[in-house]
């Protein structure tokens, strides 16, 4: 269905080892992380950003969709991370605070990351991150890093109260290629140091960005609820939680601090 969309091709000078060496972009595209699947069944290189302006139909976590109209960064990154699924959830963390730290190297907004991969402003969603993976027993044979930001994009009607732009907040536009840019760096540089196994250097810096440790939890996921004190985060990106009844892992849901 997608296959007569059209596109082009190009590099940006970027000071990076794997991440953007080739960008594929979209004027309108159904979603960027589905015509990545595509690519990836057409053994597209390590590294490959497929990005649009526009989405039409722009997919969130489990099964909603993400609104992505002109004015917002829409892209997806492509990889072949080799590590043990169990490491799986670790690149969306090195994800969202590339994002973050470029957010607030680009607008000087003070962006915080709410686990398990939302970027949060004054409350609001500024960016979400889906990744889709496809893995063996012992390793991940594909990532698809699906990336929403507000960027200028106007928010309507309902999501208003849930979601920003960071035009709004600024009260003028940002940047979207040099935030893109700075993003992508900044991924590149986290994705290396998770390769070569230094989950650390990644928690040290999510963990300052998300301000969780010691908050009391509510964590609800499909048909489970569970709620404690927040003690650790674990090295494959779960939750270490203390509730009523001892110790707890949690690797996904919807949380919110109560
Ligand atoms: C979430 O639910 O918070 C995740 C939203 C992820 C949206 C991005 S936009 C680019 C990529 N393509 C998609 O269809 N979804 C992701």
């Amino acid at each position: 269905m997608v296959e007569n969309l059209t596109h082009k091709s190009y590099s940006l000078n970027l000071k990076t080892k794997i991440i953007g060496k080739k960008i594929i972009h979209f004027n309108k595209i159904p979603s960027t992380n589905l015509y990545a699947k595509k690519l990836i069944d057409e053994n597209i290189d390590n590294g490959t950003i497929v990005i649009a302006d526009v989405q039409t139909k722009g997919r969130g976590r489990k099964n909603r969709s993400w609104i992505s109209p002109h004015g917002g960064l829409w892209f997806s990154v492509i990889l072949y991370p080799d590590i043990s699924p169990k490491r799986g959830m670790v690149i969306t963390m090195a994800a969202s605070i590339s994002v973050t730290q470029a957010i607030r190297d680009i607008a000087g907004l003070k962006t915080e990351i709410k686990w398990p991969n939302d970027v949060l402003l004054k409350n609001k969603k500024v960016c979400g991150i889906l990744t889709e993976f496809n893995a063996e027993l012992n390793k991940i044979k594909y990532a698809i890093v699906g990336i929403g930001i507000n960027v200028n994009n106007k928010i309507d009607g309902e999501l208003e109260d849930i979601a920003i732009s960071l035009k709004q907040e600024i009260g003028s536009e940002v940047s979207r290629e040099k935030l893109f840019g700075l993003i992508l760096e900044n991924f590149d540089n986290n994705y290396y140091k998770l390769k070569n196994n230094d989950f650390e250097h990644i928690k040290k810096i999510w963990l300052t960005y998300s301000n969780i440790i010691g908050k009391k939890v509510r964590i609800i996921e499909e048909k489970n609820m569970i709620e404690g004190i927040v003690k650790d985060i674990y090295d494959d990106g779960s939750l270490i939680i203390k509730t009523n009844s001892g110790i707890n892992n949690v690797l996904n849901g919807d949380m919110t601090i109560v």
